[in-house]
């Protein structure tokens, strides 16, 4: 068998190899699958970490998956949806505050006044953040599921000309029978599997930049079918990926079916986010929040295991606590503002910067548009750093430079 070594040295990896990655338990093996993941980061990403603010504007949902707390039939929680100028104004502070972009999300609807207030959302985002920092105004990520084309190309139509639009739609499972099991309501479960993939299909023809992800330590779910989740982002040509572990939710379905112990759990799921970037490369990978619900510092163990992007919270405080898709949901008591501050200092802390007044698109995403690539590396992060590192993270050292010219890798290891 080959060593764990040469294995990380391969640009390509056969299924078996995928599997024996996801599989690593030993402290070693894994701090050797983490490096190599962080290592291809920062040289083919670069060392910012981008901020895509998530405004989570209304709990209500016609939907009855079996793993979430806001499905249609918990009827214990008070729904709620924020305004037109609630949310503007969400995104109106995001922008002030420096934040390139936010992510609309949302209970799933499809009726004309839930399309209509998305629309006229998008194209008063897009008009009230402009500014001399921002010229073109804020990105936009929609995550608001599965929804006819003609409904993604309005959205898109909203937001002008610029590509400015991204659409997280997560598969969840590429499992057909998983997936069946998640999602008890609606069609024929088949037809449910095939739909969700048409959306994103649909998503890519309206203009999107294309997100897709899944959960992580799901009941019943194999190393195999993870392998087979990322062949399938392979296959679909993402540009961006979300993906957490899966956690129990009191106000889900699924209770009696338990869910992974917390420990093995999170580092299944920090594989399965380094085992994506090594295999996908060039995408940008969300350290998602559930992450931290396992441990405190849980984003940025994912962004030290290859992510790129973080996603703060900056809903409104008092409606916070109802959108509670999984127990345990870190941030719920805080204001934006102390997000803002906190996470922050999270990314100092590991070395890496933030990419403010930025959309920050996946490299693989300007790749694929034939847009120039320009990977910043961490310039003078040595400077910058005050000195004590979480973690044992390894720094790339050189100047801005063009990902074509060839890159001079002294990478080093810092640790206080
Ligand atoms: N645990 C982890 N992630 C969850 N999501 C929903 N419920 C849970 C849960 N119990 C994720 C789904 C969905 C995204 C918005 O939140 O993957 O696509
Ligand atoms: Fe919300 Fe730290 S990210 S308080």
């Amino acid at each position: 068998m080959k060593t764990l070594d040469d294995l990380l040295r391969q640009e390509r990896f056969s299924d078996a190899d995928i599997i024996r990655l996801l599989g690593l338990t030993d402290p070693e093996d894994c701090e050797r699958l983490r490096r190599a993941a962080y290592d291809l980061t920062t040289r083919l990403v670069g060392d910012l970490v981008h901020y895509r603010g998530i405004i989570e504007f209304s709990n209500r949902c016609t939907l009855n998956c079996r793993y979430c707390g806001i499905r249609r039939d918990n009827r214990a929680l008070e729904r709620y949806d924020l305004s037109l100028e609630q949310l503007v104004e969400g995104a109106v502070w995001a922008a002030e505050n420096n934040y390139g972009s936010v992510c609309l999300q949302a209970g799933e609807r499809r009726d004309e006044s839930f399309v209509a207030f998305v629309e006229d959302c998008i194209r008063e985002i897009r008009a009230r953040t402009r500014s001399e920092r921002l010229p073109e105004g804020a990105s936009i990520t929609l995550s608001l599921g599965e929804q006819p084309l003609e409904t993604y190309a309005r959205w898109r139509a909203a937001a002008g000309e610029a590509d400015c639009m991204r659409y997280l739609l997560r598969m969840e499972t590429t499992n057909p029978e998983i997936f069946a099991r998640l999602h008890p309501d609606g069609f024929a479960h088949e037809k449910a599997y095939a739909s969700r993939i048409q959306a994103l299909r649909d998503l890519r023809t309206a203009g999107f930049q294309v997100g897709t992800g899944g959960m992580i330590g799901l009941p019943g779910q194999t190393l195999a079918d993870l392998c087979a989740d990322i062949r399938f982002y392979q296959r679909m040509d993402v540009d961006m990926l979300g993906m957490g572990p899966y956690i129990l939710s009191r106000g889900g379905d699924m209770l009696d079916e338990g869910m992974l112990e917390q420990g093995p759990l999170l580092q299944l799921a920090l594989n399965m986010l380094a085992v994506c970037r090594l295999v996908l490369r060039d995408v940008n990978i969300a350290a998602a929040t559930a992450l931290q619900a396992l441990a405190e510092d849980g984003r940025e163990q994912g962004i030290a295991h290859g992510c790129n992007i973080i996603m703060p919270n900056i809903t409104p405080r008092p409606v916070r606590k109802r959108y509670q898709l999984y127990d345990n949901k870190p941030c719920i008591d805080e204001e934006p503002t102390d997000c803002r501050a906190c996470l922050e200092g999270r990314i100092h802390r590991m070395g890496r910067r933030v990419g403010w007044n930025q959309w920050g698109c996946s490299s693989h995403f300007r790749r694929r548009m034939n847009l120039p690539v320009v990977v910043l590396s961490a310039i003078d992060i040595a400077d910058e750093r005050s000195g004590s590192s979480l973690m044992d993270i390894p720094v790339q050292h050189g100047s801005t430079r063009m990902e074509s010219v060839s890159i001079r890798n002294r990478a080093s290891l810092t640790k206080s």
